[in-house]
């Protein structure tokens, strides 16, 4: 694409009321996606060789999970500067030059922002592992002794990753009896958000990477800062930030909302705008709550993406974030896969039929009314990888039996096992940090770009053809979707104005609604009908 192109393309969207509305954000895993230097761990070099790929799909931007200082005790999800690059990743100067050069593609840049938890390693904790009980260092997380004893937690509580979710700051010592909550591994201590000093420091973050030009932040595990007054006992011992069935006592504290509004007037402040996406895995009327107007712009659908091939689930959840949407204004933010999920070809079945369900589920997705997040690999409708055992490194796995490794595998850009299926860009390659599975290059990039017929010239085709209605006024950014099934399990969204997705999931052909299939998932061998797992985009004259 030319510069100038490019150029017009960020300024049009910026004249858009609300271009995240209606953005298709792309996923970048950095560890997974290109590695520049060959050492079998992805990099911002990688990336940066590779960035026309993804600005070549016609996406809106990128979004890149934590490549700041960190131990990887959980893949950079346990952060010790916040304001860094982590050398496995790069230096500074290397992400400022991947920024500009992704503004130079037209594509916006999202970072991850890790505010319930950091590393152990970070400066903060190690000073307040030193400073010892009842410091103000050490009130910067929840530091507390058990009432019970020196061997038994203070409260039942579990950690999401498994076991108790505190460890003894000094488990030898017979004078420091402080326990330290974890919800995730004991290497990420959770902050105290009942500190101010913590709310003071995040905002700080946050400036420090408005300020160089990043356009939106996505707020990962959003709902779980604030736990309940004194950390009082859980009714169950289920993990404490379990997903849809999260427990109130210790996430979505209403104080939660406070942080989000004044990080909201920070991201206003900023021209053009900043955007905050919320990791708020909560059922929609709770996570609802978290896009009030004067809170963040997104928060993703989880009980989407929760859902297998079932029509009726679907439409009943299409519903209710359309009711949502009506009460709290903002549009719903669609993801079927990111970096925690068996990737959709394998938990919609497996296989040939698992990857033609995950592609008409994919087009589906484009078509729905809001945003969407696309998890690099999934426009190849990659399948999980079953990682061999002892190359396994998610520490879910190792505390909680739950392996999240076989959605992280480096991409496959050549067919050619060489170089890690050309995912080491260097003279040398070793090994990659995840194996790649035989049979691999099957998936290959440089195939897909190569077939008309393949999930990736799909995706390529349906931006476009999203783009171009989006300007044509086809779809509007605050169209509202209506979700019914049909017999034989015809599921469809109408998004009013004479726009439908439909998707087939049954077992037999189904016949469509009147108008125009103006894109398939897979060919449509009769006219007027759609066979099982396909799905089309139907425009018709509007109501
Ligand atoms: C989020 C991340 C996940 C991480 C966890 C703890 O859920 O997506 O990868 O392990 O938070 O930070």
């Amino acid at each position: 694409m030319s510069a100038a192109l490019a150029q017009q393309r960020l300024q049009q969207s910026h004249l858009q009321q609300n271009w995240w509305d209606s953005a298709v954000i792309y996923q970048v895993y950095p560890r997974s996606f290109a590695d520049g230097n060959g050492d079998g761990v992805g990099d911002l070099a990688g990336l940066a060789a590779r960035l026309g790929y993804i600005a070549s799909l016609g996406v809106d931007g990128i979004w890149l999970t934590p490549f700041q200082p960190s131990p990887q005790v959980d893949q950079g999800y346990d952060v010790s500067d916040y304001c860094g690059v982590d050398p496995l990743f790069g230096t500074m100067a290397d992400f400022d030059q991947l920024l500009a050069q992704a503004h130079g593609l037209g594509l916006r840049v999202f970072l991850d922002v890790v505010p319930n938890h950091c590393s152990s390693e970070h400066p903060s904790f190690i000073q307040a592992l030193a400073a010892g009980p009842g410091t103000v260092e050490r009130g910067m997380f929840h530091f507390v002794e058990s009432p019970h004893g020196a061997g038994t937690p203070p409260n039942n509580w579990q950690s999401v990753f498994g076991g108790p979710a505190w460890s003894r700051a000094a488990p030898d010592s017979d004078t420091d009896l402080d326990w330290y909550l974890h919800l995730f591994s004991p290497g990420q201590p959770d902050w105290n958000w009942r500190n101010p000093a913590v709310g003071g420091y995040f905002e700080d973050v946050l400036c420090f990477w408005f300020n160089k030009g990043v356009d939106g932040l996505r707020i990962d595990v959003a709902h779980a800062l604030f736990k309940a007054e004194g950390l009082p006992n859980a009714p169950n011992s289920a993990p404490v930030v379990d997903g849809l069935r999260s427990n109130p006592l210790v996430s979505d504290q209403e104080e939660v909302h406070e942080v989000y509004r004044r990080w909201r007037t920070i991201a206003d402040g900023y021209q053009p705008q900043r955007v905050l996406v919320g990791e708020v895995n909560l059922d929609p009327d709770r996570a609802g709550r978290y896009t009030r107007a004067d809170e963040m712009h997104q928060a993703f659908a989880f009980s989407f993406v929760n859902l297998g091939w079932d029509p009726q689930g679907w439409a009943a959840v299409g519903n209710e974030l359309e009711s949502v949407r009506q009460l709290h204004g903002a549009a719903p933010t669609w993801a079927l896969e990111n970096h925690d999920l068996v990737r959709s070809a394998t938990r919609f079945g497996g296989g040939e039929l698992g990857a033609a369900r995950a592609r008409a589920a994919l087009l589906a997705l484009l078509g729905l009314p809001g945003a969407a997040y696309l998890h690099q690999g999934q426009e190849l409708a990659l399948p999980e990888v079953d990682v061999p055992l002892d190359a396994r490194v998610d520490p879910m796995w190792a505390r909680g039996g739950v392996c999240r490794d076989g959605a992280r595998v480096p991409l496959p850009w050549t067919a050619d096992p060489a170089f890690n299926h050309g995912f080491s860009l260097a003279d040398t390659a070793a090994q990659p940090w995840l194996p790649q599975p035989t049979g691999w290059g099957s998936h290959a990039i440089e195939q897909q770009l190569k077939d008309p017929g393949s999930t990736q010239q799909l995706v390529v085709r349906a931006l476009a053809l999203r783009r171009r209605l989006l300007a044509e006024g086809v779809l509007a950014d605050d169209d509202g979707g209506r979700w019914r099934t049909e017999t034989g399990g015809l599921l469809l969204c109408d998004r009013g104005r004479g726009f439908l997705v439909a998707i087939a999931m049954g077992t037999d052909a189904v016949r469509l609604p009147e108008g125009t299939v103006i894109l398939t998932a897979a060919p449509q061998p009769t006219a007027g009908w759609l066979e099982p797992n396909n799905a089309a985009w139907i425009q018709r004259t509007a109501d």
